[in-house]
């Protein structure tokens, strides 16, 4: 494998770029390639078997891209497909789940860890099953917010209806005296100043992107895959459904002006 390859980036929407964008300040030099499932996004209400059907559609177009390696920036599809990804792959893939667990660990005091995701997450379980697995005394509140992905995609970050949903979503979180919440979604970092304003301002928030980042660096330095060039990476998008809408959306998201992204269809529903 060339370590000049692009590493792929998956979600199903635009809350992958979250990660993006973090990768890209650790790694500015690493090509990326992103896929943001536009026509087929929610994935959160979707049964396992649509999301792992949906994620190898990905990762097989990602590879015929010669990706080195594959971070699945979404966590519904990290939470029911990663086992079979990787099972599947023959070049490694991480998932956002175990960073955002290792960095709520470190962070909260009083082991009281809130987290909020999509349904299918949620009732996965996945989130309290590695945070017992590494700390059995946590006390686990999850919760979940399905509006909040619409609200992201649709750019609703900061209107008097993002709050009101957000307030009835969070009711939970703020009874359970936890210090520490996770954004179980690559699409909620986009609203965080919603939910910190309805949460105690005492709680941190948990923002996997950073750590994510921090993964993906650690992991290609050990398969011995970082781009050794000096040049800034090349930024290619790809999506299921409306590419100019993603343009404008992704050009204020990542404070640059975007305007290559494709539109690829990978699959009948
Ligand atoms: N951003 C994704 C996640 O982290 C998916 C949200 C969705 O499509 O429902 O879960």
């Amino acid at each position: 494998m060339n370590t000049q390859n692009p590493i792929g980036v998956f979600d199903s929407g635009l809350g992958g770029l979250t990660v993006v964008k973090a990768i890209r300040n650790v790694l500015p030099n690493e090509s990326i390639i992103y896929f943001g499932d536009t026509a087929r996004v929610p994935y959160g209400n979707k049964s396992p078997e649509l999301i792992k059907k949906y994620s190898l559609q990905i990762t097989d177009f990602l590879l015929e891209r010669g990706t080195k390696i594959i971070v699945a920036a979404c966590n519904t599809a990290t939470a029911l497909a990663l086992d079979t990804l990787q099972d599947k792959l023959e070049i490694p893939i991480i998932g956002v789940i175990k960073p955002g667990v290792d960095s709520a660990l470190k962070l909260t005091q009083n082991n009281r860890i809130g987290v909020i995701g999509t349904i299918s997450t949620i009732s996965s379980g996945v989130y309290e099953t590695e945070l017992k697995i590494n700390n059995p005394s946590v006390k686990v509140t999850s919760t979940p917010c399905p509006l909040f992905v619409p609200l992201a995609e649709e750019g609703w970050l900061n209107e008097p209806a993002t709050k009101l949903i957000a307030e009835k979503y969070l009711e939970p979180i703020n009874k359970a005296n936890v210090d520490t919440l996770i954004l179980g979604c690559t699409h909620y970092p986009l609203l965080t100043e919603v939910i910190q304003e309805i949460v105690s301002s005492k709680i941190k928030l948990v923002d996997s992107a950073q750590a994510m980042a921090s993964e993906t660096a650690e992991l290609l330095m050990n398969y011995g895959l970082l781009n050794d060039q000096n040049n800034k990476g090349a930024l290619k998008l790809f999506v299921s459904d409306l590419p100019a809408r993603f343009e404008i959306v992704v050009s204020r998201f990542l404070g640059e002006k975007i305007s290559n992204v494709e539109k690829i269809q990978l699959g009948q529903v």
